[in-house]
């Protein structure tokens, strides 16, 4: 999805040139995913802004029109993800006014955007590219020429607005201020010491601000070098933000690449650190036992996400029936209108979202509040619109994430949630104390187990990963809790590796899916520690092998299908609850091993954006 980064100084108050400092953070918002990328700047001589943009890799924009060296202390800049209009120059952003004194970047999409260009254009505004971003420039200049006050221009143009955004500008006629609004799409003041950031994305002013102000939606204002005014659009007063103001605890390193070939790789092998950060936040809160609460009160109980998220959301929803009992309806956040005829109050919706802020998730949470439903979120960043606006917000601490194929927030989001299922199993008798403690105890063991994966598995993964990349297909099978491993695994290795890949329930091969199989077809197990999956499973790989398939196993040390599996990659044993724990790591490895082996960068993958904030 788009970025934006915004900087106003005072001439001489930065620790590096302020363009360079903006160029920098714009690097950091490559992970989210963008077509084209560009920089607008203006300082107190300017009668005009500057802007510079294309379509292209930043890196190459920058040897063309030298984005790091742009003249001006307020500077704003946006990386761009398609959505109206195609990545062509003209459309990326920043988009400016006729008399081009006022420059916009906007991350979302503004729905009444043709009527607003039709009165515009009637008005004798000239419309340069598709977007519906160009209204905005267009809309305070209109306003501007009759108040002659910017701020109350811009303000007046963003109550106009329908749709969703995260809107920065700036303009020659208060050349030190940005202003900005929020709705639906994330947007953060950076705090530093003579200069002010905005931003969609804390990595993108990491290096040189730790305080943040995450914005609401309606907030509208503006930052100074050395101020930060808000308010809210709906009751137009002030906001008191101070208490606010965070410190982000999350490293420069944490969003680096630390010498690593990929993001993807790094956060990979961070997932033991990741666990155990989640364990402390996890026994350190007692927001898990405030949720259990809330679960036992609940009617009806439902879990809903996007994408990998989504997978964990259907192992809670497995691990609660088989733990505890309880059924949990696990849906898809975009699917959320199929379920609303049946919620009422007395309903809990758990949302489980790593960013806090894909809109999906975020519409689906919304409208079963609006329906009575209380809503815990579990995500992995603080104040997100996900947990602020659910009445009660848990956390996974992965750190920032910033390739865009989720994988250390799966596992960590994995760990919180089989924590409260096995607090619930425990509330309500389902577990006794030492079998809830004996799980909670491997639970704290799972740093260590998952350290041990990659020393096992290495070499066999990159192996085997040379192969897979020749393929074209593969099928991930798999039973119960290893379901959606499997689902994940699947996913990993279309999203990164481009490589078509299925995963479904194992006993469902010979009901269609098996028609596929021929010589040498990768067929993917996930084998829980379980005797009784572990049998049955033992048949759906004779399927396979029957037909020649090339058969994989994802399977504890010791597994008694080793001898009839082509290919073992073997996980230390654990207690099966654990599978999304101790199974996953080796599936992205394969997933990421077979897209570099394809030349595939898997840290961007096509047409994927790490924070989806578009229906
Ligand atoms: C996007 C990302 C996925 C992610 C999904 C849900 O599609 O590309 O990797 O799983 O959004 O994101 P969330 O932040 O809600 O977990």
């Amino acid at each position: 999805m788009c970025g934006i980064i915004g900087l106003t100084c005072i001439p001489g108050s930065t620790p590096d040139r302020p363009s360079l400092m903006v160029y920098r953070g714009l690097l950091r918002l490559e992970y989210r995913g963008y077509d084209s990328a560009g920089v607008a700047s203006v300082s107190a001589e300017s009668s005009r802004v500057v802007v510079l943009k294309g379509r292209g890799r930043i890196a190459e924009l920058e040897g063309k029109y030298g984005f790091s060296k742009v003249d001006g202390f307020t500077i704003v800049a946006h990386t761009r993800w398609a959505t109206h209009g195609a990545p062509i120059d003209v459309n990326a952003h920043p988009h400016t006014d006729c008399g081009t004194k006022i420059a916009v970047v906007h991350n979302g999409i503004i729905q009444n955007y043709r009527e607003l260009r039709r009165e515009l254009t009637s008005r004798g505004h000239i419309f340069v590219s598709e977007t519906d971003t160009e209204v905005v420039p267009h809309l305070v200049e209109e306003l501007y020429g009759k108040r002659r006050d910017i701020y109350s221009a811009f303000k007046k143009a963003v109550e106009v607005l329908e749709g969703s955004y995260a809107i920065a500008l700036i303009s020659v006629v208060e050349p030190d201020k940005i202003f900005f609004a929020r709705k639906d799409s994330p947007l953060i003041i950076g705090l530093g010491n003579g200069f002010n950031f905005v931003a969609s994305d804390i990595p993108a002013f990491l290096e040189y601000s730790r305080r943040a102000v995450v914005l609401r939606d309606y907030e509208v204002g503006y930052i100074t070098p050395v101020s930060a005014f808000i308010e809210d659009l709906r009751e137009s007063r002030p906001v008191d933000y101070t208490h606010r103001v965070r410190f982000i605890e999350w490293s420069i390193e944490d969003a680096s690449k630390g010498g690593y070939a990929h993001f993807m790789i790094k956060e990979i092998l961070e997932q033991p650190r990741a666990l155990k950060n989640t364990l402390q936040g996890i026994e350190g809160d007692d927001g898990f036992r405030k949720a259990v609460d809330l679960l036992l009160n609940a009617n009806r109980i439902y879990v809903t996400a996007a994408g990998t998220s989504y997978h964990a959301a259907l192992y809670y929803s497995l691990l609660m029936q088989r733990l505890a009992g309880a059924q949990v309806v696990p849906f898809i956040a975009s699917e959320h209108y199929s379920y609303e005829g049946v919620v009422s109050e007395g309903d809990l919706l758990i949302a489980v979202s790593q960013s806090g802020e894909t809109i999906d998730s975020l519409v689906a949470l919304r409208a079963f509040r609006e329906r009575g439903a209380k809503v815990i979120a579990l995500s992995n960043v603080i104040d997100s619109a996900i947990p602020r606006e659910s009445h009660l917000a848990l956390y996974t601490r992965a750190g920032p994430e910033i390739g865009v194929a989720a994988t250390k927030t799966f596992t960590t989001q994995a760990l919180a949630l089989a924590w409260l299922a096995v607090s619930y199993a425990l509330a309500v008798g389902r577990l006794t104390v030492s079998e809830a403690e004996g799980i909670r105890g491997e639970l704290r063991s799972s740093p260590r187990l998952v350290s041990e994966i990659m020393p096992l598995i290495e070499d066999r993964a990159r192996r085997l990963s040379e192969w897979l990349s020749a393929r074209s297909s593969a099928y991930y099978l798999s039973r119960g809790v290893g379901l959606p491993v499997a689902m994940e695994g699947a996913l990993k290795l279309k999203e990164i590796a481009y490589v078509h890949a299925e995963a479904y329930p194992a006993g469902e091969s010979k009901h269609g899916p098996i028609a596929l199989v021929s010589s040498g077809f990768p067929a993917v197990f996930v084998v829980p520690v379980d005797n009784y999956l572990e049998k049955l499973l033992l048949g759906n790989v004779q399927e396979m092998k029957a037909r020649s398939a090339v058969t994989i196993g994802v399977a504890p040390l010791g597994t008694s299908l080793e001898d009839q599996l082509d290919y073992l990659l073997p996980v230390p044993r654990a207690h099966w609850a654990l599978t999304p724990l101790t199974h996953t790591l080796p599936l992205q490895l394969i997933a990421y091993y077979t897209a570099v082996a394809r030349g595939f960068d898997p840290d961007k993958p096509r047409n994927l954006a790490k924070t989806v904030t578009v229906e």
